[in-house]
């Protein structure tokens, strides 16, 4: 059995690491992977957004299944050329991704399905995103397309609403689109994976995650510093996907688009009950790096069943640990706002002695052979443990073992499960 997986990130690193624990030991390669991938996978030179390329190489290599992690490639109809070619694929079609590579797509087909969401308009100039809005602040702004993260922006109030909704539609910041409003939502978030096979939702675990720069949930937005999963409190898994994950699996189906792949719900816990914040059509980076090594099932045998309309009724049931797993991210100097690449690192084998799974997210080798920063998310330092202080203290422990010129992190990544766990 051979699997390519698709990206360069440490969720690539963790869906590989993941893969490679699966007894029908697959071959694995990447495209394009990473120093750390490498270690366990043959990485190919071929980017993500190369479509071409990346179908090429499955067909060249006769892979018997893709696993594809980042977004663009999947919006991009990465999957349907998949299809054309006859090569097996876990990932959404070009159609079913639109839940997220359109917020005005997913606005629709949640509304259609009747899944919770904050009330919302799709605008098409200032004046009209402001007359939505009638001054009800703080508001929500959101690019309509992929923006890498960076198309939300939640206004206090008019002027920095005027200059946002200025910034997306007269100045085009992100491209051509239109821009979706939206009521805040207060509360705790949640991020919760299903895999779906076109016909059904199943859940994985629940998780958490860090978005921003400084302890606190102070500074600038970032890819995400650290994650943690379960979350203490959160609803059932089953009864959540029940009310939004499975409603948008049967009416994609009817539709005539079935989503195969990871579908995951950006949750808010609200006082009414879980509401979607984001639909994403694939696995979430960095609470990836906490859900899979809590899974001891076969991560390949659920995937495959996920690729067949309603395989799942008949296979690829997953089990998860009860344990608790905790991941830091380490960022290299200037991020979010930029990275330095090139900075040595060092004391990875150190980190990895001491009982944590490390991720590479944003590294490269230099001529000397030495392992570097290339990248603003350098590295992802997951541990596993039977309580959330055990596995945050042995996350942190070893990823105070590596070194590297301006190095960041944040201190406070799970403090909040262990303060809720500890009675
Ligand atoms: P997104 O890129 O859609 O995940 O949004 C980025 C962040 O903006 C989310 O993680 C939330 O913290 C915040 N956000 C987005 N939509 C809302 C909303 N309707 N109410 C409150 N916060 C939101
Ligand atoms: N964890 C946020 C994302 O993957 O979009």
């Amino acid at each position: 059995m051979k699997v390519l997986i698709v990206g360069g990130g440490g969720r690539e690193h963790a869906l590989v690491n993941a893969l490679a624990r699966s007894p029908q030991q697959p071959e694995l390669l990447a495209a394009p992977g990473n120093p750390g991938i490498a270690q366990v996978a043959e990485c190919f030179p071929v980017g993500v957004d190369d479509l071409d390329g990346l179908v090429a190489l499955a067909a060249e290599r006769h892979v018997d299944l893709v696993v594809v992690g980042p977004e663009a490639p999947l919006v991009g109809g990465l999957c349907d050329r998949l299809e054309a070619a006859g090569i097996r694929y876990f990932g959404p079609s070009a159609a079913a991704a639109q839940m997220e590579g359109s917020k005005a797509f997913a606005k629709e087909v949640m509304s259609s399905a009747g899944v919770p969401t904050a009330n919302w308009a799709e605008v098409t100039s200032v004046d009209e995103g402001l007359e939505a809005i009638d001054g009800r602040y703080p508001t929500v702004i959101k690019f309509d397309g992929l923006a890498a993260g960076k198309g939300v922006v939640v206004a206090p109030d008019e002027a920095t609403a005027r200059a946002a909704l200025a910034e997306m539609i007269e100045a085009r910041r992100f491209g051509d689109g239109p821009v979706v409003i939206e009521d805040f939502l207060e509360g705790e978030e949640l991020s919760l994976f299903a895999i779906c096979d076109g016909e059904r939702a199943v859940p994985m675990v629940s998780a958490q995650d860090y978005k921003r720069i400084f302890d606190g949930d102070e500074g600038p937005n970032t890819g995400g510093m650290g994650a943690y999963s379960p979350v203490p409190g959160a609803p059932d898994r089953d009864e959540i996907v029940r009310q939004i994950h499975q409603p948008v699996v049967d009416l994609l189906r009817e539709r005539g688009t079935p989503f195969h792949g990871c579908l995951y719900a950006g949750l808010m816990l609200t006082a009414e009950g879980p509401m979607v914040i984001e639909f994403n059509a694939r696995f979430g980076d960095p609470e990836t790096q906490v859900v899979l090594p809590r899974l001891r099932s076969d991560l390949l045998e659920t995937l495959m069943a996920a690729t067949r309309p309603g395989g799942l009724a008949s296979g690829g049931a997953m089990e998860f640990g009860d344990d608790w797993a905790v991941t830091v991210v380490e960022a290299s100097a200037g991020y979010p706002a930029s990275s330095r690449s090139g900075d040595v690192i060092t004391g990875l084998e150190d980190a990895a002695r001491a009982g944590a799974e490390v991720l590479h997210a944003g590294t490269a080798r230099n001529d000397a052979g030495d392992v570097v920063t290339a990248g603003g998310r350098v590295l992802n330092v997951t541990a596993l443990g039977p309580d959330p202080a055990a596995a945050r203290d042995r996350a942190y422990a070893a990823a105070d073992l590596i070194h590297f010129d301006g190095r960041q992190l944040r201190r406070d990544i799970a403090l909040r499960a262990v303060e809720r766990a500890t009675p």
